[in-house]
């Protein structure tokens, strides 16, 4: 701590001693005249006897005189030498030397000589080695060049020419012909020069009568042929230019600098150097800094230069920014190259190749995300559509009406399945799960539906007609109360399709239209078997009639019998077709070709005798085990009352139940199959009358107790020619027909 302030002390007493030393140099009076003629008098010069200079060595003379200059007198008074110009840097200055000459004179006939000697001694001022050459011009010539006083140096120098071959002098070429030079050692500070007797011009004085010597400053200096033969050379007012290193004291620098009251060098940024031509100092700015070395003054003195304002000595293509001793020149950023140089080039620098990659990058995820979000704004929108498609179909089938009306009647199984459910069960309705297609519609089995994980059937109808939509949730619900042994359980329903999906209970073992027409086994279809099995599709179709809404079935055939475990009938398929009730004007025949109720083809009114018509035919199959159309579009009803008519309905009956036992039950089927097929629907008989003559057949059938009448009345009951047959081609399932077709049908069957 006492260490620090002592030191701390100390640097400060140096600090005082350096600043009083400094202040204690000598500087030049603001108001000294600096400029003599044409000539700058930079400090250290002054001119004056006063402080203008930094010691008495330094004082110029001025010649106010108009023309006249500076000039030095070296011994005061003797003679004066002008000077020219001072260069404060380099610590040169240039003189005027006075040229000495030697000539003939013909009045005296002797040589006549003008010597002029320089004695610099104890001045600061040498003649330049480097710039200088002793110069001697004539034809006939030797001068010596000597050290003023000390003659502790000479040298000399001869020039000579031929008076008859004056072509060997060359203008530009100072080689010994007519002109000779030789140079000066260092430190030179005096001279005398002097013309050698024996050299004289006496025998050439008409030609060349005047030799010249003269220390001068030779980088400018031309020989020309013409110094030789005339006075040009003296023309110049008997002067030649002499170069002058001059510099401050005689020490060196790091002796004079530790003299802080005589140490020239005192600005600021300032340099020094030891002189190269003798001893002594000059000063100098250090590098970046310009001004006057010698001056204290910071405004006179070294200051920075500002390079950036100098283009031409301080060249920057780029960006320049001066700083304190210099300046930096460098490439505005987004360039590259070398500022000093040349000129900087615009790149892509990686920052901005990053940049740019960044951007690209962050440019590239958006477009991704906001295509992302496009396209899942779009799903959304589609299967937002679906979805209110889905509720537009729902609405459309009466969905809402008929959850209203479950709400009521709470005690219904009837169950309304979400879209995904049926789509699971079906398998998005696999072509591979179609278990039956018909003319209305197409069944698919369908898996994990119901609760006990039995199959169920699903039927997809075909599209509905528009007008009957939105009674068609309402009519379910009729449909789904319809319970009964012989029907096909409905189990609910699907609203969400552009068609109602429907759900059925499972019925395992193919229809009545199969075991009869398809399958090869007799056994599986004895007449007890087939009798049971119509007994009870009549039953069905019996207790539909005679519901309080009653249902018609509309399309009764032995394809849509069913067939349940122990070959029990189930009548199906009378879903999708419409529930159709007395005062329903339909706008179209649903039915099956060989089934049609020719009643109903005729006023399009659909009632229980239709289904008691179709049910006929399914009788007459039962025992013809024939179609209801054959392959040649005959049918089996003009068929059979043919047969009725000429007595050979014993040629129609299947081979396979033509035996004597069955005869009588058979005849009896026959019988009531042909009242079923009645041409006018009031004298049919009803289902319920159908299905209770069938079940007195089936009971003795199955007990054994039947008996062959071989006189049955009804096998030789003539046909009254009122049931003329019908027979017509088109196809196995009518659908729409329009008025006009209607018409022509009219036509047809009214013949
Ligand atoms: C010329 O200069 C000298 C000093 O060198 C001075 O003494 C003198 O008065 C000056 N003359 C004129 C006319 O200024
Ligand atoms: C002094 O500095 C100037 C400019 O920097 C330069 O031209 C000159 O040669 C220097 N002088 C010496 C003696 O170094
Ligand atoms: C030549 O010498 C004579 C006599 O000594 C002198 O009068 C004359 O001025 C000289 N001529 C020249 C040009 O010096
Ligand atoms: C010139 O030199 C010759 C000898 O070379 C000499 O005899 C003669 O006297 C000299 N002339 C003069 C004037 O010195
Ligand atoms: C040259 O000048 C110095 C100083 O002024 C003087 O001492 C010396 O004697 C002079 N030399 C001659 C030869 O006059
Ligand atoms: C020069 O002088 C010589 C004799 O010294 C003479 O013969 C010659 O004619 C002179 N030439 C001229 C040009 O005067
Ligand atoms: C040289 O010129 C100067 C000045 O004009 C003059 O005094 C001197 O006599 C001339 N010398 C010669 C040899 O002509
Ligand atoms: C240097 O100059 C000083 C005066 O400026 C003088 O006293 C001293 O003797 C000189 N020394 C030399 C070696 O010339
Ligand atoms: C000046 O000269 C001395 C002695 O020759 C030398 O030691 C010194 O380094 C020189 N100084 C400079 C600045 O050149
Ligand atoms: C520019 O060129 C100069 C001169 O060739 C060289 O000194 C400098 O180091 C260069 N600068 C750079 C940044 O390359």
């Amino acid at each position: 701590m006492q260490s620090h302030l002592l030191l701390a002390v100390l640097w400060l007493a140096a600090a005082a001693v350096f600043l009083a030393a400094g202040s204690a140099v000598r500087q030049p009076s603001s108001n000294c005249q600096r400029k003599c003629g044409e000539v700058d008098i930079p400090y250290p010069f002054g001119i004056g006897p006063d402080d203008c200079a930094i010691m008495p060595d330094f004082i110029l003379m001025c010649d106010n005189t108009s023309g006249g200059g500076p000039f030095v007198s070296f011994p005061p008074d003797v003679h004066h030498v002008d000077v020219e110009s001072i260069s404060l840097l380099q610590g040169k200055a240039r003189m005027l030397n006075r040229i000495s000459s030697s000539c003939y004179n013909t009045t005296s006939r002797e040589m006549q000589g003008n010597y002029w000697v320089l004695n610099f001694t104890t001045t600061p001022y040498r003649f330049s080695n480097t710039d200088n050459k002793f110069t001697v011009i004539g034809c006939n010539t030797l001068a010596y060049i000597q050290d003023y006083g000390n003659k502790g140096y000479t040298s000399g120098c001869v020039a000579i020419c031929k008076e008859s071959d004056t072509t060997d002098l060359t203008d530009g070429s100072c080689s010994g012909i007519g002109c000779c030079q030789t140079a000066i050692p260092k430190g030179l500070q005096s001279y005398l020069p002097t013309f050698d007797l024996d050299f004289n011009t006496t025998q050439i004085y008409n030609f060349s009568a005047c030799s010249y010597a003269v220390l001068m400053d030779t980088t400018d200096f031309i020989f020309q042929m013409s110094y030789v033969t005339s006075p040009d050379f003296n023309r110049t007012g008997g002067k030649q230019p002499l170069a002058i290193d001059w510099a401050i004291g005689n020490e060196t620098c790091d002796v004079a600098s530790k003299r802080q009251d005589s140490y020239a060098c005192v600005s600021r940024n300032s340099q020094c150097f030891n002189s190269t031509n003798g001893p002594g100092y000059i000063c100098n700015c250090t590098k970046g800094y310009e001004g006057n070395p010698y001056l204290q003054d910071p405004e006179q003195g070294c200051r920075d230069i500002d390079e950036c304002k100098d283009k031409d000595k301080y060249p920057c293509f780029g960006k320049c920014s001066n700083t304190e001793g210099g300046f930096d020149c460098f490439c505005p950023p987004g360039t590259q190259g070398n500022a000093t140089t040349g000129p900087c080039m615009t790149v892509v620098t990686k920052q901005v190749r990053i940049a740019i990659g960044i951007f690209a990058t962050v440019f590239f995820v958006l477009i991704i995300l906001l295509g992302l979000q496009w396209i899942k704004h779009n799903q959304r929108i589609i299967r937002h559509d679906l979805i209110s498609k889905r509720d537009a179909y729902f609405r459309l089938h009466g969905g809402q009406l008929l959850i209203d009306m479950m709400k009521i009647e709470n005690n219904i199984s009837f169950k309304l399945y979400c879209l995904e459910e049926i789509e699971l069960a079906t398998n998005n309705f696999d072509d591979r799960q179609i278990i039956g297609e018909g003319g209305q519609g197409t069944v698919y089995i369908g898996y994990d539906l119901d609760p006990d994980n039995n199959p169920v059937a699903i039927k997809r109808c075909k599209r509905l007609d528009e007008n009957r939509m939105t009674e068609f949730g309402q009519e379910l619900l009729i449909l789904s109360r319809v319970t009964h042994k012989n029907i096909v359980k409905l189990l609910g329903c699907s609203l969400h399709f552009e068609a109602p999906v429907l759900v059925y209970e499972f019925v395992p073992n193919k229809t009545l239209h199969y075991l009869i027409h398809v399958q090869d086994e007799p056994s599986k279809r004895t007449l007890e078997i087939r009798l049971k099995i119509a007994a009870e599709s009549a039953e069905a179709l019996a207790y539909l009639h005679t519901l309080n809404h009653p249902i018609f079935h509309g399309d009764v055939k032995s394809a849509n019998i069913l067939l349940g475990d122990d070959l029990s009938a189930k009548v199906s398929d009378f879903g999708c077709s419409l529930i159709r009730s007395a005062e329903e004007n339909l706008h179209g025949v649903k039915g099956t070709m060989g089934y049609l109720d020719p009643e109903y083809l005729l006023n399009f009114n659909l009632n229980d005798k239709s289904d008691v018509y179709s049910f006929g035919v399914v009788l007459l199959e039962i025992i013809t085990r024939r179609t209801a159309l054959s392959k040649a579009k005959e049918s089996l009803i003009s068929v059979f009352k043919d047969a009725v008519r000429e007595g050979r309905l014993v040629e129609l009956v299947d081979p396979e139940i033509a035996n004597q036992d069955n005869m009588e039950a058979v005849c009896q089927v026959a019988a009531l199959g042909d009242k079923c097929l009645a041409m006018t629907g009031a004298s049919r008989p009803t289902m319920s009358h159908v299905a209770e003559e069938l079940r007195q057949l089936v009971r003795p059938v199955l007990h054994g107790t039947g008996e062959l009448h071989v006189g049955n009345p009804f096998m030789v009951h003539a046909w009254s020619s009122s049931s003329a047959p019908y027979d017509y081609t088109g196809e196995e399932t009518t659908d729409y027909y329009s008025q006009k077709k209607k018409a022509a049908m009219s036509i047809e069957f009214a013949r």
